[in-house]
């Protein structure tokens, strides 16, 4: 049986209107990661980090799943293959969309985190700062993202998924945060066909077999049936 591993980022939430972070008036043009994205910000101002993602949740609560997120969805339930979706993003719309067990290699915007004792539960619309962890009562919470200079979630699974894929595709990602940025060339080694799906040609275009250019509503609903398509012929 083929096994799709697909990588997500920002590029696939765009139409749902989330913004991007490196596209022109992304996030990272309006704020500094150094200010909300690291845990040395969150130690120095975390009222400025807690601000920073209780904007990002709203606005993700607020977002519906787009023809992207529903297509991957589909491509999961019809089975023509083992599909396992990666994401760097925080929101949920895979989920809304329908998709399952999919690996939020980032993190997640309504969970939140105990700094203290590791203890994750649902994180309200607008976090406080201090607020107490409901397990250990430490007043550590955290919005449960991984931030700069932390360890990504689920990398060891995520490895034994590229080892063995046959076909990788990266979706509305560009391509310059790593680890996710080299999944390409762990699918490639493994022997998986690669493809790209994004707005412009990413940073690590050049080592994908193939590309689809275009938005994301438009190339993953065309790709997926292709591909079911191939399964019913
Ligand atoms: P970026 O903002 O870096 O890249 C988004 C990509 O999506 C760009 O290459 C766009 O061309 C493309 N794009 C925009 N609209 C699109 C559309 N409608 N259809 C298809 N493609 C579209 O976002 P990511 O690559 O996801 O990490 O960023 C990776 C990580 O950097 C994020 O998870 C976040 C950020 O800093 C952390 O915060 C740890």
């Amino acid at each position: 049986m083929e096994k799709i591993v697909i990588l997500t980022g920002a590029g696939i939430s765009a139409e749902s209107g989330l913004g991007t972070f490196r596209d022109q008036g992304g996030l990272w043009a309006q704020y500094r990661i150094e200010d909300v994205a690291t845990p040395e910000a969150f130690a120095r101002d975390p009222a400025l980090v807690q601000g920073f993602y209780n904007a990002r949740r709203t606005q993700a609560a607020a977002a519906r799943p787009n023809a992207a997120h529903q297509a991957l969805a589909r491509l999961q339930r019809n089975r023509p293959a083992e599909v396992t979706i990666v994401t760097q993003n925080v929101d949920s719309l895979h989920e809304a969309g329908g998709a399952r067990d999919v690996l939020h290699m980032h993190g997640r915007l309504d969970k939140a985190l105990c700094a203290a004792c590791g203890y994750r539960w649902e994180a309200p619309l607008e976090m406080q700062v201090a607020e107490p962890c409901p397990d250990c009562r430490s007043p550590s919470a955290r919005p449960d993202v991984v931030w700069f200079g932390e360890m990504p979630y689920h990398m060891p699974e995520i490895y034994d998924h590229l080892a063995s894929a046959t076909i990788f595709a990266a979706i509305g990602t560009s391509g310059q945060v790593y680890p996710a940025a080299a999944f390409v060339h762990e699918a490639a080694a493994a022997g998986a066909r690669t493809i790209e799906m994004n707005l412009e040609p990413s940073a690590g275009v050049s080592s994908f077999d193939e590309t689809l250019p275009g938005m994301a509503t438009e190339t993953v609903p065309r790709w997926v049936e292709g591909l079911l398509a191939r399964r019913t012929t």
